[in-house]
């Protein structure tokens, strides 16, 4: 569509998506793509899966429910194609070019990188791990994506994608954009035990929790651990509970406040309270996903044809690479 702007974001396929995954990025692809004033593309990133794990038994498996879950999220395939990285081959031939152009030490100096490190117990870093970031770019910039949706922890990666568009136009001629990342109000959803949300920590709301399960997942969440029994002074601002509320429960929100300070509110009718706001919420979700579940045949044929419109894009962008290059 001409004059519409480009979004592309993707996210990695690691199973369910949680509340986290919503608030973080999914809410912005799914309020962008119902605004009318920008085209959409949504990559299930298999490869990207790769970097941080090579047993890839549970890749088809993952991709799908995450395909699953954005669906029931909103994203619609009619307008927003969605495909997989693996099966559009220009995404590695892209990488491949991208990789001339950014050192190997400013990859090094890439904290994403260094937080993984880290945190996941990887040995030594492999050469496409390192490049993470260059696949990114180059998912990003195969669709000329302006816009990139994305959670406050992909900030790096956006900032090497605009880095390596530079450097090519400089070097080659004025092919790609310079995309912007762009983040939700509500960037960081803490999970029921007040750290970060993920499905590590088992601390989790899934997409697709039934109510029951969102109720019972609720009633175990840490409060302010000061306030022990109804009456007792509770303080809110400390409490994720209440960051729940404030999410998904706005309008009740300086009535919650005013219930916990006095003390008035018990902790379990607040967290039942709020359970209700995430079911209601959750409900268009599941009524969604009841025309999806249970057909494999039907998200195949999604993928499929998200993938033959990525496709043609992509190549679209080769040629005007190639030709830049003086290679075509
Ligand atoms: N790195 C992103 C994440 O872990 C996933 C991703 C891969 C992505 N390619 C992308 C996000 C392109 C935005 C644009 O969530």
């Amino acid at each position: 569509m001409p004059n519409r702007k480009i979004i592309l974001s993707g996210m990695r396929p690691t199973g369910k998506l949680h509340l986290g995954h919503w608030t973080g990025a999914l809410e912005n692809w799914v309020a962008l793509q119902n605004d009318g004033g920008y085209s959409n593309y949504h990559l299930i990133a298999d490869y990207h899966a790769l970097t941080t794990n090579l047993d890839t038994s549970h890749v088809y498996e993952y991709s799908i429910d995450m395909l699953l879950d954005w669906l029931s999220a909103g994203i619609d395939p009619e307008h927003s194609p969605v495909f997989r990285q693996s099966q559009i081959k220009e995404h590695t031939e892209l990488h491949l070019i991208f990789s001339m152009l950014i050192t190997k030490s400013r990859l090094e100096r890439n904290p994403v990188l260094k937080e993984q490190v880290r945190d996941l117990d990887l040995g030594p870093t492999s050469y496409g791990h390192l490049g993470y970031p260059v696949l990114q770019a180059a998912d990003i910039l195969l669709y000329k994506g302006e816009v990139v949706p994305v959670g406050e922890d992909q900030m790096p990666h956006i900032e090497i994608t605009r880095e390596i568009a530079r450097d090519f136009n400089r070097q080659y001629g004025n092919v790609f954009p310079e995309p912007e990342g762009k983040l939700t109000k509500f960037s960081r959803l803490p999970g029921l035990d007040g750290k970060r949300m993920s499905k590590s920590l088992g601390n989790t709301i899934l997409l697709s929790d039934a109510a029951d399960e969102v109720k019972k997942k609720m009633k175990k969440a840490v409060t302010d651990p000061k306030k022990i029994r109804k009456g007792d002074p509770g303080r809110p601002d400390i409490c994720l509970v209440f960051t729940y509320h404030q999410k998904f429960n706005a309008s009740e929100e300086d009535q919650i406040r005013r219930g916990c300070e006095s003390g008035e509110l018990g902790c379990v009718d607040c967290k039942m309270r709020v359970a209700e706001r995430i079911n209601t919420f959750l409900d268009p979700f599941r009524e969604r996903r009841k025309s999806y579940e249970n057909d494999p045949a039907r998200l195949e044929k999604i993928l499929e044809a998200g993938e033959e419109k990525a496709r043609s894009v992509a190549r679209r962008t080769m040629d005007d690479v190639h030709k830049a290059m003086k290679m075509g």
